[in-house]
């Protein structure tokens, strides 16, 4: 039994760095943020104490911040460091990545440098399946595999626009410059909502003043202490008394 009284029951899933498990109440799940980090679709691998917590708690502080401006997310509560319970949801099998500025795989595939503004901001969306390396979709794509009507697909992009500028401002206020992150949705009684975590695995986030990687690229191209970046990006968004 865990604190809150949530009870974690069955697994239901182990991804590359959660777990899922099944309440004792129906249509709620708990998802554990697991220690394991990994990039290069799972061809680096390592485990990195603490950093599930971390994970965890600027995951649970954005959803928040996300519901404060009536932006539905899976989130109900913490129920610990590493875990969250939520709404379970009928994923949507997409990656749906915004960027502010082009860096990661856009300056890798395209004839464009890294740190050029994109303004309005771009929008990949990637098919989720690790076997087939998340190829990237458009929407004729998405209609045509039946994974979202026109209106849904509409309605995710306007959504994830909109999270766009509701994080961009949230972390401009702290000294940060979000660069790109990625949202996955999921469908819950007609409605469509995030789901997943935001997180700084999820996000390419550079600070205003050095332009230096607060993300999971300090893991990647091995640029520093992981786990200190990760701790710096907590305490920035957990302090209190930043409103926006
Ligand atoms: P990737 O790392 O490529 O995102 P993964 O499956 O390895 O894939 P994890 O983060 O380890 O990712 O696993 C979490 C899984 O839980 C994901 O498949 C995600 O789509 C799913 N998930 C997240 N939120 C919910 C939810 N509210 N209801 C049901 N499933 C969810
Ligand atoms: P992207 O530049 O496409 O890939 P990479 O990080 O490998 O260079 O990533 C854009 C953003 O989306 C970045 O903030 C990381 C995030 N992202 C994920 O969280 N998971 C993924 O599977 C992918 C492809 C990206």
């Amino acid at each position: 039994m865990r604190a809150c009284n949530v009870k974690q029951g069955t697994p239901v899933y182990s991804g590359k760095a959660k777990s899922l498990y099944r309440t004792d109440k129906e249509g709620e799940l708990l998802v554990a943020f697991r220690d394991d980090i990994t990039a290069f679709d799972g061809g680096k691998k390592d485990v990195l104490t603490e950093k599930g917590s971390l994970n965890a708690k600027v995951s649970a502080r954005l959803f928040s911040l996300l519901e404060e401006h009536h932006i539905r997310t899976h989130f109900i509560r913490l129920i610990d460091n590493s875990s969250m319970l939520v709404r379970e949801l009928e994923m949507i099998p997409l990656e749906v990545i915004v960027r502010n500025i082009a860096a990661g795989s856009m300056v890798r595939n395209y004839p464009i440098s890294e740190g050029t503004p994109l303004d309005p901001p771009v929008i990949v969306i990637d098919y989720k399946d690790d076997s087939l390396h998340d190829p990237m979709l458009n929407d004729d794509l998405i209609l045509a595999m039946k994974i979202l009507s026109n209106d849904e697909l509409v309605r995710m992009k306007e959504l994830a626009l909109r999270i766009n500028i509701v994080l961009s401002r949230f972390f401009e206020a702290r000294g940060i410059i979000l660069v790109d992150f990625k949202l996955e949705f999921g469908k819950y009684g007609g409605d469509i909502l995030v789901g997943d975590e935001i997180s700084m695995d999820s996000m390419r986030l550079w600070d205003a003043k050095t332009k230096g990687s607060l993300d999971k690229d300090v893991y990647r191209f091995e640029k520093g202490d992981v786990l200190a970046v990760y701790r710096q990006v907590t305490d920035k968004v957990l302090k209190k008394g930043e409103t926006l």
